[in-house]
């Protein structure tokens, strides 16, 4: 087939005809995208893999706004038909020039699962024209070994300066009724239970799949769901759509077509409804296919990241992985509260005076309980306390459209700014900041600027966002081109001052760590927090890993020991499942989120959440299968010691590892700490064992692992 392709090709060229077809192979050759032109001038292409289709031919394009162009207008009998032209930059195109490059670079970054990444792609540059029109785009192809990147360019021209989109058309036919890993297409929230089906399911459940209780949440079709999204064909194929990049320029979502197994790109519309205002010359983000026969070549891709460009910061240093430690939980499990107190039927910054108020009792971010974690973190190592509820505004902090909830800089009267933080530099931990925004990005655009040398004069050094209820100006959702620029802005702004940033209820990311490192965290899924409001699917964190966390890491907050929360509800995990999630969830922030005193009751246990890294030389996949199981091996940064994780869906197994990743000739001490045989994540999740043996890279492990279970390992050299 690949030979009668080309051969074609090669027989067209001979004759003179124009070569409106080209082909391009991944550098191994597992990979062969065919990129056509139908009879219409309609951009097409298909993507193999192993002689396999992974996707059907697939129309490419974008439909315009012809009304909202602001440099043509349209007069005369044929008005009509112009704009009907204009509107179009999905068809009546010819190949003006193709450009054939292969690109090979390995880049080190600031943190991640693996030391050196490598870049290695074949690239097709497409340029093709509309004459109609007399505009031109180009469509620019990455092939690499573990999948495709696309996008979408607009050079600079007279007939395509400023541009409204009314949609994109890019296309991903799949080649059968797949299993699909889906949350619901939403503009407000990712924060969903994923839902495992066939396509033509999707439908029907989409009802199911839609679980209220967000503040905010904007489903737009029954058949639309978010990326990163995973799927696994009948053979046997790993297809995973999602994109990299997005920067000015709204979310994707994909619809499904049920006829065709078709998906369709589906962009976060702004408040008009318009998809998307550039100006040329500007290029859409990628969209990206990553394909394997193997799920775990799947979570080991570096695609998502590769498609990113290079890192902007230039000193770096100032950029460190964290563990940490908060006054979060509490608040989460309704244990404690955020205001401080209950005399205000509702709150005006400037007007309500606090210090005259009586405190509620409940205040979490208490100087005495924020001095208790400060004391925990210092003598367990880690690096930083979250505190969260410090400053005014919590009593009413969402829900009414309110813009002005927060200034970022005043603390409680209960909270000792100054004193905390030379408390905790005196013990060497670091406070980190808490930016709530309840949505109001202008707001606090206002005060970003205040509130981030407030952290630099009291030494913080990381800030976690949060963007709960619907984004302010109303209208607007949290994934459209100009939200998207906010967490842009903020991301640069505090890059320029030396903040590390983790963003809540932000955008997916589409890997744009690689750029601005800073980044260290996002959350945007479902973390551990909705254990507390409703539950976690069992074998939500064997999902995950091959979603949400394509495009970078995520502030799961692991480590829950108690399982019975505050407010009454369960916790549906096993003890070893949350040791295992600081390696499955690989992320260079990571939180031990329990109470310091749920700690205190599991000592042996406690000593892998201190033990583990948090930054790795390499990663090995050892086991993975969405839905049912991850296990992964993770070689700290500069050290010879290595932690596993494996973590386990909705039926009890028995993990099967081979230590051969091991250095041979060595010796080391595994520290297994594991399911007990009769654990249980509802009525046992705290029967755990810890076993220590001796190891060498020659010896295997049979490991039980409970449902909604698992087990960690610490693996130390022995020194002769
Ligand atoms: C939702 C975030 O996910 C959570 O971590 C935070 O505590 C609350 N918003 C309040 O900001
Ligand atoms: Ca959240």
């Amino acid at each position: 087939m690949k030979k009668i392709n080309f051969l074609f090709f090669v027989f067209l060229a001979c004759l003179g005809f124009q070569v409106n077809a080209q082909q391009l192979r991944s550098p191994n050759g597992n990979f062969i995208m065919d990129f056509a032109l139908t009879p219409n001038g309609e951009p097409s292409y298909e993507l193999r893999y192993k002689g396999k289709s992974v996707i059907n031919p697939s129309r490419l394009g974008l439909a315009l706004k012809s009304d909202m162009n602001t440099t043509t207008t349209f007069n005369g009998p044929d008005s009509a038909a112009k704009k009907k032209q204009y509107e179009s930059l999905f068809s009546g195109f010819e190949i003006a020039g193709t450009e054939r490059t292969t690109f090979d670079e390995t880049w080190q970054p600031v943190w991640g699962e693996t030391k050196f990444v490598r870049n290695h792609y074949n690239e097709l540059e497409i340029t093709l024209i509309q004459k109609a029109t007399d505009r031109n785009m180009k469509i620019r192809f990455r092939l690499f070994d573990d999948g495709l990147g696309f996008r979408y360019e607009f050079p600079q021209q007279k007939n395509l300066i400023y541009f409204t989109i009314q949609e994109e058309y890019s296309q991903f036919a799949m080649t059968g009724d797949h299993t699909a890993f889906w949350i619901p297409g939403d503009y407000d929230t990712q924060e969903y239970n994923y839902t495992t089906s066939k396509l033509s399911e999707i439908k029907g459940l989409m009802k199911s799949a839609y679980e209220e209780g967000n503040v905010s949440q904007t489903l737009f079709s029954p058949t639309g769901v978010q990326t990163s999204l995973m799927l696994k064909s009948k053979e046997g194929l790993y297809i995973n759509l999602h994109e990299a990049a997005c920067m000015d320029y709204p979310t994707m979502h994909l619809n499904f077509d049920g006829k065709n197994f078709t998906f369709q790109s589906w962009l976060t519309p702004d408040v008009h409804g318009d998809k998307g205002r550039l100006q040329a010359p500007c290029t859409s983000p990628w969209r990206t296919i990553i394909v394997s026969d193997d799920a775990r070549d799947i979570l080991a891709s570096k695609m998502t990241y590769n498609l990113n460009e290079p890192n902007r910061i230039e000193n770096t240093s100032w950029i460190k992985p964290t563990k940490y430690v908060g006054v979060w939980w509490e608040m989460i499990t309704g244990k404690n509260t955020w205001s401080y107190t209950n005399d205000f039927p509702s709150v005006q910054l400037g007007k309500t005076d606090f210090t005259k108020s009586k405190p509620n009792g409940t205040h979490g971010a208490t100087t005495s309980n924020v001095k208790k974690y400060i004391d925990f973190a210092a003598k367990h190592g880690f690096d930083g306390v979250l505190v969260e509820g410090w400053n005014i505004g919590w009593e009413d902090w969402f829900g009414h459209g309110k813009d002005y909830v927060f200034d970022f800089v005043t603390p409680y009267p209960d909270f000792n700014l100054k004193n905390l933080n030379e408390y905790a530099h005196s013990k060497g931990v670091k406070l980190i900041m808490h930016h709530e925004t309840s949505g109001s990005v202008r707001n606090y655009e206002r005060h970003i600027d205040t509130a981030f040398k407030l952290m630099k004069q009291y030494g913080y050094n990381a800030v976690k966002t949060g963007y709960v209820g619907q984004i302010l100006p109303l209208g607007e959702h949290h994934y459209s081109q100009s939200t998207n620029n906010h967490y842009q802005f903020v991301i640069e702004k505090a890059a320029r001052y030396q903040i590390m940033v983790n963003a809540h209820e932000a955008v997916r990311p589409t890997g744009i760590a690689r750029t601005w490192p800073n980044m260290i965290g996002n959350e945007s899924a479902r973390g551990t927090e909705y254990q507390a409001f409703g539950g976690n699917a069992l074998n939500h964190v064997t999902i995950l890993p091959f979603t949400r966390l394509i495009g970078g890491p995520m502030d799961y907050t692991p480590g829950i020991f108690e399982m019975n929360l505050p407010n009454g509800a369960h916790l549906n995990s096993t003890l070893a499942n949350q040791l295992a999630l600081y390696v499955t969830m690989y992320s260079p922030l990571q939180m031990a989120a329990d109470f310091p005193e749920n700690y205190d009751r599991f000592p042996d246990a406690f000593q892998f959440i201190k033990d583990v890294g948090i930054d790795w030389d390499d990663s090995k996949y050892l086991e993975a299968e969405p839905g049912q199981y991850i296990t992964v091996a993770r070689k700290e940064k500069n050290t010879d010691k290595w932690f596993l994780g494996s973590v386990n869906g909705n039926d009890s197994r028995t993990s099967k590892i081979k230590f051969d990743f091991l250095d041979a000739g060595r010796t080391y001490l595994a520290t297994i700490y594991a399911d007990a045989p009769d654990a249980n994540f509802k009525t046992k999740p705290q029967a755990y064992t810890v076993k220590k043996i001796k190891v060498t890279h020659k010896d295997n492990l049979a490991q039980f692992c409970a449902a909604a279970g698992g087990y960690a390992i610490s693996i130390i050299p022995i020194e002769k």
